[in-house]
């Protein structure tokens, strides 16, 4: 995850993610239960969320990572767990890619399987994205993070390859594997694009694999998306 600096608020991309993440916190109401995302769009909603939090409504949080929750902790926004809470209200996230159909590629900052837990709980979900976000087709500049098991990361590597996907280890600036949250390894998988329409089967043929714990295509949720574009917010999806 890319941290809050000075220099980012200069970001025209940022610019577009504060005022997508201003607009979406517009669906938290006193008494909900909400699932906080992780990366720059999701520490954006936290923060526009925090001055109201502070003036008085009442909404607890479950963090999708250890640095979302880190940084809930700093804002003070008091969190739950899941056993407290199994139905969350909304969960509000950021996304690598949104395709014409609202399906996602989400994971680019390894919290992809706390990210589908939450948003399978949640009543709803609302994706907020700077407009750079909007592909026609998922793959278009990202490609698909897959959690996997450590043991099995060599074999979901070959077997995923035999579905036809390009699997590359996620690795760290010291070449190490990236470790997630749960304490397990992340492939970056490519498809040709004409296999990218179809993100259900390429999500199903991949989870089929044992080993594989989750993949980062979110095509099941039917998402409000929320853009930051230079000329303002736009909302995609079911209103907010
Ligand atoms: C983390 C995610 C993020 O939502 C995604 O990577 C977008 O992050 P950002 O808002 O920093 O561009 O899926 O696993």
């Amino acid at each position: 995850m890319v941290a809050h600096s000075g220099a980012m608020d200069l970001d025209p991309l940022h610019a577009q993610r504060l005022a997508a993440a201003a607009r979406a916190v517009e669906v938290v109401r006193d008494g909900m239960v909400v699932g906080y995302g992780t990366g720059r769009a999701a520490m954006a909603v936290l923060d526009a969320l925090a001055p109201r939090v502070k003036a008085g409504m009442r909404v607890l949080g479950i963090p999708t990572s250890l640095s979302t929750a880190a940084h809930a902790a700093r804002l003070g926004l008091p969190l739950t767990d899941l056993d407290a809470h199994p139905t969350l209200d909304v969960t509000i996230d950021g996304a690598d890619e949104v395709d014409p159909a609202r399906n996602l590629i989400k994971g680019g900052g390894a919290a992809l399987f706390r990210e589908k837990v939450v948003a399978a709980a949640s009543a709803r979900l609302v994706i907020v994205i700077d407009a750079t976000k909007r592909v026609p087709r998922l793959g278009t500049s990202w490609a698909i993070p897959v959690e996997v098991l450590p043991f099995a990361t060599g074999a979901c590597v070959r077997l995923i390859g035999e579905v036809g996907g390009a699997a590359a280890r996620r690795l760290d600036a010291a070449g190490a594997p990236v470790v997630t949250d749960n304490g397990n390894h992340v492939l970056d998988v490519a498809f040709d694009a004409g296999r990218m329409v179809h993100p259900r089967a390429l999500d199903e043929a991949m989870r089929a694999i044992p080993g594989v714990i989750v993949t980062g295509l979110f095509w099941s949720f039917d998402p409000t998306v929320v853009v930051g574009t230079d000329s303002g917010v736009e909302v995609l999806g079911p209103p907010l």
